[in-house]
């Protein structure tokens, strides 16, 4: 027996069959949502050596990808261009096609709702449109960040409705991707890969397809390890963020410079790791995978403590922004109200286009809503849609910085001369620390109040 595991015979065929044509690189591929997390990984599979079909709703975005034309930065546009000329990549919207594919991963979103508690429809979607065209012998992985329990009590009963079994019909596994956008240090393919089948032959054809495109494949014992590990990293940055960011509340009450404490106790050769803090979090993942854990726990009446005091730490982030903006002002002698404020960077991170959860949205309403004149700058964002308006970016220019009353810096784009910014705008805010390499002046807030301006107040107020 090749495969080694005590099973029928129906099931030893299926397993052996897919095997094979993975490793012949006959099987064809599928992967649902073609967005950040399923385009790459598309693209990793025809690479390398299967045909693969990618699934979207949106159609559009399929025919763009269809004419070879990228909208994810991380996904090298000549490289789709080849492989939709070879054969090797297509895109659709006709579900029906599910029939013609041996593995699929689902790759579709996972958000909140606005109270908070997952909104999982994409999945059940998703799903639902895999059961209507299972065949016996497929492969089902997983990859997007939820629940605990979503494979197996969620997945697993759609795709077992019409009588086929997990594990000797079909097989189901879930894999967290653990992409980073921008990253290009560590990418889909030397990133380790989880996985956690729902039986052991799952995971071993899973572990068969992902071993194909990355250099390590990590088993666990079950999908629910595999979606507690990706919550466990993701809630790790929250939580390790919400620490940071209360250690710049603490750093501004007692008047420190919170920057060169982090970068000091960083020199500490084990036992810390730096985390900074910012204007908030920011992005698809931190400020939302947390809450897919809080949910379940509450659903089993236990509270995550520690997610729940993370996100309301960050989450009062960019109020305290906006705060220190107003501060920072007063001790120009100027209001908020009818000032010019300039923010450069709207992007959740530096060198990255998404705006998804960034906290620039909440400033920028927050500045708007005190009748601020806000404007911002961001190459990568050339619009920007707020709850009841768009804005415009500008270009960043010599005029823009002296004419505003206070810079804004909510994201660190490595393309903006910050030296220039200091120089000159008469007024800035940091909240990422760009401006650390340069001197200390009296009018850059680095988060937090200038150390000295503090202690200028504290002579005032004793003496
Ligand atoms: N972006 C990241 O950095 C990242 C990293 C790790 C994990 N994740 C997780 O991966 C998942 C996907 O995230 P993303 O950033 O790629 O999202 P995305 O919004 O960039 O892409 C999702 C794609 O799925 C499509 N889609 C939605 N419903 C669909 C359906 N029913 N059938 C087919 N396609 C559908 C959308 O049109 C979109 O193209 C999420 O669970 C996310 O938490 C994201």
């Amino acid at each position: 027996m090749e495969s080694g595991l005590a099973m029928s015979d129906g099931t030893e065929y299926e397993l052996d069959r897919l095997l094979e044509r993975i490793r012949e690189r006959r099987a064809v591929v599928g992967v649902i949502g073609l967005g950040y997390v399923g385009l790459p990984l598309a693209t990793e599979f025809a690479r390398a050596g299967f045909h693969v079909i990618g699934f979207d709703v949106d159609t559009a975005r399929v025919a763009a990808l269809n004419a070879g034309i990228c909208h994810i930065p991380d996904v090298d546009g000549g490289l789709l261009r080849t492989l939709v000329e070879t054969g090797a990549f297509e895109a659709t919207d006709d579900f029906d096609r599910l029939a013609g594919v041996d593995t699929v991963s689902i790759c579709v979103p996972t958000p909140l709702r606005k109270t908070k508690d997952p909104d999982i429809s994409f999945v059940v979607d998703a799903a639902e449109a895999v059961a209507r065209h299972l065949h016996r012998g497929q492969l089902v992985v997983l990859e997007s960040t939820t629940f605990p329990g979503t494979t197996d009590e969620l997945v697993q009963p759609l795709l077992e409705r019409r009588g086929m079994r997990v594990g000797s019909d079909i097989f189901l596994a879930f894999s967290p991707e653990r992409i980073d956008p921008g990253n290009t240090r560590y990418t889909l393919r030397n990133t380790p890969k989880v996985i956690g089948g729902v039986t052991e032959e799952c995971t071993r054809l899973a572990e068969a397809l992902y071993g194909s495109v990355v250099e390590q494949v990590v088993k666990v014992s079950s999908p629910r390890v595999a979606e507690l590990v990706k919550l466990l990293e993701n809630t790790f940055r929250a939580v390790n963020i919400g620490m940071a960011n209360e250690l710049a509340l603490i750093a501004n009450v007692l008047g420190v410079d919170v920057w060169e404490v982090i970068q000091a106790a960083a020199t500490k050769p084990f036992g810390f790791v730096p985390f900074y803090p910012g204007p908030g979090l920011g992005g698809h993942c931190i400020p939302v995978d947390p809450h897919y854990l809080a949910w379940k726990l509450r659903s089993l009446n236990y509270r995550a403590r520690f997610v729940e005091l993370a996100s309301e730490v960050n989450g009062e982030m960019p109020g305290f922004v906006v705060e220190q903006v107003t501060q920072a002002l007063n001790e120009q002698r100027k209001c908020l109200n009818g000032a010019r404020v300039l923010v450069l960077g709207a992007a959740y991170k530096r060198d990255v286009s998404d705006v998804r959860e960034s906290p620039a949205l909440e400033i920028l309403e927050m500045l708007l809503a005190r009748h601020a004149e806000v404007s911002y700058v961001d190459s990568y964002v050339p619009r920007l849609q707020l709850e009841h308006e768009t804005l415009q970016a500008t270009p960043l220019t010599d005029e823009s910085l002296r004419a505003a009353d206070c810079v804004v810096i909510v994201t660190d784009h490595t393309n903006v001369d910050y030296e220039r910014v200091v120089r000159l705008a008469s007024l800035v805010v940091d909240t990422r620390n760009a401006t650390g390499h340069l001197a200390d002046a009296d009018h850059v807030w680095r988060l937090v109040r200038p150390a000295r301006k503090t202690a200028q107040m504290e002579r005032i107020v004793t003496t």
